[in-house]
């Protein structure tokens, strides 16, 4: 199975330039100019064309059982979705039940990934103590291809990891060459002003932001961050969204800590006026945590990835329907919190990233999966159009737009965050492991045909 992909610009995060680009099997095995490809192979004509490594997003939830019931998107859809915009690998979340074997539960998400259409990993969420669980994280990392731990320190009275937790898992995550990652928000804050909220009788979803303010999420972080440099390990923070939180890694990197940063696209573009909408379906829609947050928050976003403070671009896709999201009619603190994305981001950020001048396509290319690959250990298999690379590949037509809108989304859950923008600069085809997924609008994901991908440990400390 050959494919050639001639005459576009290929981006990488290190540069750009004129070349075709030769695949056979699920490998990229020549790139330069004017390649020989067999008769037979299939033509990719990419004129006019960028040809990007394809989008990896670190922080997706398929299948999610959460808040009582389970996401719209399973792993077929999710990353059927994911190609349609370019996304061919996505880094979804394990999340074990507290008192539940990491294993178990590992093993039952990789049983729910069976089906997904492009390639997919796990971080593993550690939501209880034990030693069981110190020897699980050592199995798993050992034998199972996880380099990554997460950890939530929201969600009170469900998942989320008490300081013991962090401290005993950010040491262990060390010991076995891992990166700890958290979501960062003080739990206990954010289950406290809930009930004064509800207290007072406002159980709107306008109480949901306001349960959440931007200090509740940087003590988390400054507290996450804290952790990791008492012990020198390593951090990375999912969904960065406010000032704040950006502000206290910047410190710790001045000071050398390595401290990653991930910004979701919702948040690099949506603002809180959503919560305000007196339609209970549209604001409960948007009901994710963290919130949305003032303008103000989404212009230090960029001013973070622009610098080099902020590394990943994610989604944190994790898709409910209006029938899911009324579970919280009564009651903010019961709408399921999640939104999706996965088929969006990469237009949403070229569209407000690159058409604005913010970004460059390098540092496209670097936001959106160069950084990504490098942090989680599967660079160059991913996120570089290299050979011997995985040919994960998306042409991308600058020139082309499209209209976002959940009547015409492949994703599932009937909502889109990004209703009506119209945004320039979209896929006109995704390749994955060398097979055309997605061509001019059509989308020929198939079931099955994603593979896990095993992300090896950096070395340990203690081996070097
Ligand atoms: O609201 C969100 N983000 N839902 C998914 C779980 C999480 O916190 O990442
Ligand atoms: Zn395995
Ligand atoms: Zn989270
Ligand atoms: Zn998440």
């Amino acid at each position: 199975m050959t494919t050639i992909i001639r005459g576009g610009t290929v981006v990488n995060a290190d540069r750009a330039f004129r070349a075709d680009v030769l695949c056979y099997g699920d490998k990229i095995v020549a790139v330069g100019t004017n390649l020989d490809a067999p008769a037979s192979a299939t033509v990719i004509d990419a004129g006019g064309q960028y040809v990007m490594p394809g989008g990896i997003d670190p922080h997706t939830h398929m299948n999610l059982p959460f808040m009582g019931t389970v996401t719209a998107d399973d792993f077929f859809t999710g990353t059927a979705a994911g190609l349609a915009g370019g996304t061919t690998t996505i880094i979804d979340f394990v999340i074990p039940s507290p008192q539940q074997s990491l294993l178990e539960a590992y093993r039952t998400w990789r049983g729910w990934a069976q089906k997904a259409a492009g390639d997919y990993s796990f971080h593993v969420a550690i939501t209880w103590w034990a030693d069981s669980v110190h020897e699980e994280m050592g199995t798993l990392v050992r034998n199972h291809g996880v380099n990554s731990f997460k950890h939530f320190m929201a969600y009170k009275n469900a998942i989320m990891a008490d300081d013991e937790t962090l401290v005993k898992s950010f040491r262990r995550s060390l010991e076995l060459g891992a990166i700890p990652t958290v979501h960062a928000e003080n739990g206990e804050l954010v289950y406290q002003l809930q009930q004064d909220l509800l207290k007072q009788g406002l159980t709107g979803p306008s109480s949901h932001p306001l349960s959440r303010p931007p200090a509740v999420e940087a003590e988390a972080a400054n507290r996450a961050i804290a952790i990791a440099n008492v012990l020198n390990t390593p951090l990375y923070i999912v969904h960065v969204s406010c000032k704040e939180s950006l502000d206290a890694i910047t410190r710790a990197r001045a000071g050398g800590q390595r401290v990653y940063g991930e910004a979701l696209a919702g948040h690099l573009i949506i603002d809180d006026s959503v919560y305000q909408n007196p339609d209970f379906d549209f604001a409960a829609g948007h009901v994710m945590s963290p919130p949305f947050r003032g303008k103000e928050h989404q212009t230090a976003l960029w001013h973070g990835l622009q610098g080099g403070n902020l590394h990943t671009t994610a989604t944190d896709h994790c898709t409910f329907c209006a029938e899911q999201k009324a579970a919280g009619r009564n009651d903010f603190s019961k709408i399921p919190n999640g939104c999706g994305g996965v088929e969006d981001r990469m237009a949403v950020i070229w569209d407000a990233g690159v058409n604005s001048g913010r970004l460059t396509p390098s540092e496209f290319v670097r936001v959106t999966s160069a950084n990504a690959a490098q942090i989680f250990n599967i660079y160059p298999r991913k996120g570089v159009i290299a050979v011997g690379s995985d040919a994960d590949i998306v042409v991308w037509d600058p020139e082309a737009s499209r209209t976002i809108s959940a009547k015409t989304q492949f994703a599932k859950g009937g909502f889109n965050v990004f209703e009506g923008r119209t945004v320039r600069g979209i896929p006109s085809a995704t390749l994955a492991a060398g097979k055309l997924a997605f061509h001019k609008g059509e989308l020929m994901a198939k079931e099955g045909a994603g593979r896990h991908v095993d992300r090896p440990a950096f070395t340990p400390v203690s081996a070097r």
